[in-house]
């Protein structure tokens, strides 16, 4: 969503905020905006709708600027346009803001009636106009920041200017990302490593009681008090190659064909001496009588995929649900529940808010999570890392396929614990597992083949996704992949469920991508798939090498090495993501920045 980078140092504000900008592009905007320090020390405000080169068109980059704070915007309240994108300017206080201010217009009337007047529609410009008033009262920022966390209910990462002060930033945030990074004679602000992974990987993070101040050659943190604190200056493990796209035309490509080595990564560390090590290097499961798994999107399809393996082969039930749906239902859970939460970004607010919620029924929280110290992670019990490292296209991949890797270990160690399956066949998924990268690749080596099927349906304005059991889950997961980034209006049903209704879709030449690679479900899957083809559909059948498929059933087959059903899916969603690659790009999509969408959905 919204992006933050802020600059304060011996080098241009103006390039490595834009550059910044650029780097942040992925997480999704639809304007962006600059306030720096001009060459008569004064600060300028720039901001346009759209593109970040529409704003750069509006900057001199030859003048020396050593401050200034950038955003770009998603928008949430009001339209996107000049008023409402940031920076926004009141008085003396100039910030960029992520999240959302909640008890906005109650503030706002309080502001009215204290004579600010406003010009946009968002929930920052009141924010700033709290932020200037409280300032003029106490003429210390320090404590204003501090009256204003109390003031202010929501989530929020703000970066500051004072115009009483021009050498500091000041960053604050609750519930939603800012870090600070330290460079030589330069300090930064930023909501995600990938803007300042160019310049430095060290980095602090905030606590969501404590504020910064940063100037060119010191960060001061603080507490809610306004008391200085201690803080711990940590390294990111990646550098700058880890977000670039290394000469592939999209990151989503790079982030595909990256899968086997993010896996090995993920997995062997936990499996280095077979079960011992499973046993050991997870934590201990025994405890808990049943597991919900709350996530959103993809990862929640991951979660769909979980719960089939943990079900079948841990015989522990386990529920799953969408965490804006599960923050507001009833839940049935204690502290022998153990809520699972899987999220890429760790960010997500409807997945924060279901943490959150979990945590007040007693639950331990275990987190899934794939960007190390965010929010999510920071606040669960206990986190499992998929170690994906930076993904930058907005559609999932190698997220994902790590996350179905944790969850299948997850399902094996209870398995094997609560001898739900013997010693060989754990070994047996051990040594799947360590096929996988192997397997993946040949996998990944079949592109040219998924491209010819692409370039048959990809004019299509529907396509279908069909399954059962856990291909139906996985289903699901092609199908939002198609239609994030190719806008197809695409549908996933389980195999056995279209004749009830929606195989009244099925026209002439409808494609079906069909999913079997379900042994014990292969006969039942087929004859949904013929009732699909009798209505003329386009059958493109996904497989594995083990399963009978003779018959004139489908038009189109892919097919995938058989593996164990812990790890199956992770090979059979390849050709489902490199199709809605090819798709998607012979359509000429954006397809790592879809419209509409967000990298990390920071707002409910
Ligand atoms: O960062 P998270 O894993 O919590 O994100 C959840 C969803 O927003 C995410 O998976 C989304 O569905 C992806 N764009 C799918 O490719």
């Amino acid at each position: 969503m919204c992006g933050i980078i802020g600059y304060v140092g011996k080098n241009n504000a103006l390039n490595v905020i834009i550059d910044g900008l650029e780097r942040l592009e992925y997480r999704g905007y639809d304007s962006a905006g600059i306030a720096y320090l001009n060459s008569d020390g004064l600060l300028d405000i720039k901001k346009e709708k759209g593109k970040i080169k529409n704003l750069k068109e509006t900057l001199d980059f030859d003048i020396k600027s050593s401050l200034g704070i950038g955003h770009t915007r998603w928008a949430t309240h009001g339209e996107p346009n000049f008023v409402n994108s940031h920076p926004h300017k009141v008085g003396k206080i100039t910030i960029v803001h992520n999240g959302i201010i909640e008890n906005y217009m109650e503030l706002k009337q309080e502001l009215l009636k204290s004579g600010y007047s406003f010009k946009s529609n968002t929930d920052t410009e009141v924010a700033c106009a709290l932020l200037d008033k409280i300032y003029n009262e106490t003429n210390s920022i320090e404590h204003t920041i501090s009256i204003f966390r109390k003031k202010a209910r929501g989530a929020y990462a703000l970066g500051i200017i004072v115009d009483d002060d021009y050498n500091h930033l000041y960053a604050v945030k609750k519930d939603s990302p800012l870090i600070i990074a330290l460079g030589d004679k330069e300090n930064y602000i930023a909501s995600d490593v990938p803007a300042i992974l160019k310049y430095t990987n060290k980095y602090i993070t905030i606590e969501d009681d404590e504020f910064a101040k940063i100037s060119s050659d010191k960060v001061l943190v603080y507490d809610n008090n306004a008391d200085l604190k201690k803080f711990e200056v940590k390294t990111f493990a990646g550098n700058s190659n880890d977000v670039m796209k290394n000469g592939y035309d999209h990151y989503m490509l790079k982030e595909i064909y990256e899968q086997p080595e993010v896996i090995k990564k993920t997995t062997l560390p936990i499996i280095e001496k077979d079960l011992d090590s499973l046993v050991n290097n997870m934590p201990d499961f025994s405890k808990y009588k049943k597991i919900d798994i709350v996530a959103c999107g993809s990862a929640y399809h991951a979660g769909l995929v979980g719960k089939n393996l943990i079900e079948e082969y841990a015989n522990v039930p386990v529920n799953v649900d969408i965490a804006s749906e599960y923050r507001y239902k009833k839940l049935f859970i204690d502290k022998d529940t153990l809520v699972i939460v899987v999220s890429q970004s760790g960010e997500t607010a409807d997945t924060l808010a279901a943490l959150n919620i979990a945590k007040t029924h007693g639950c331990d929280v275990m987190g899934i999570i794939n960007v190390v110290e965010s929010s999510i992670a920071r606040k669960s019990d206990i986190v499992m890392y998929t170690k994906a490292g930076a993904e930058i296209a907005v559609a999932t991949t190698k997220a994902y396929s790590c996350q179905i890797a944790l969850l299948s270990l997850i399902a094996l160690n209870i398995a094997y614990k609560n001898k739900e399956i013997d010693k060989s066949k754990a070994l047996e998924v051990l040594k799947s597992i360590r096929c996988l990268p192997t397997n993946m690749q040949s996998v990944l080596n079949e592109f040219d083949e998924y491209k010819k099927i692409a370039n048959k349906i990809y004019n299509n304005d529907k396509i279908f996704y069909i399954g059962r059991d856990i291909d139906y889950a996985l289903s699901m997961e092609g199908s939002l992949k198609l239609k994030e980034i190719s806008y197809i209006n695409s549908q996933c049903y389980a195999a056995g469920e279209l004749k009830h209704g929606t195989i009244s879709l099925i026209d002439e030449g409808t494609p079906v991508i069909a999913l079997v690679t379900n042994e014990k479900m292969a006969e039942k899957t087929i004859s949904n798939i013929k009732e699909v083809k009798a209505r003329g559909a386009y059958v493109i059948l996904v497989t594995t090498d083990n399963i009978n498929t003779d018959g004139d059933y489908y038009d189109e087959k892919i097919v995938v090495p058989c593996t164990n059903k812990f790890v199956q899916p992770i090979l059979t969603v390849i050709p489902l993501q490199m199709l809605s690659y090819e798709i998607a790009r012979l359509r000429g999509c954006d397809i790592d920045k879809p419209k509409n969408l967000a990298k990390s959905v920071t707002v409910e």
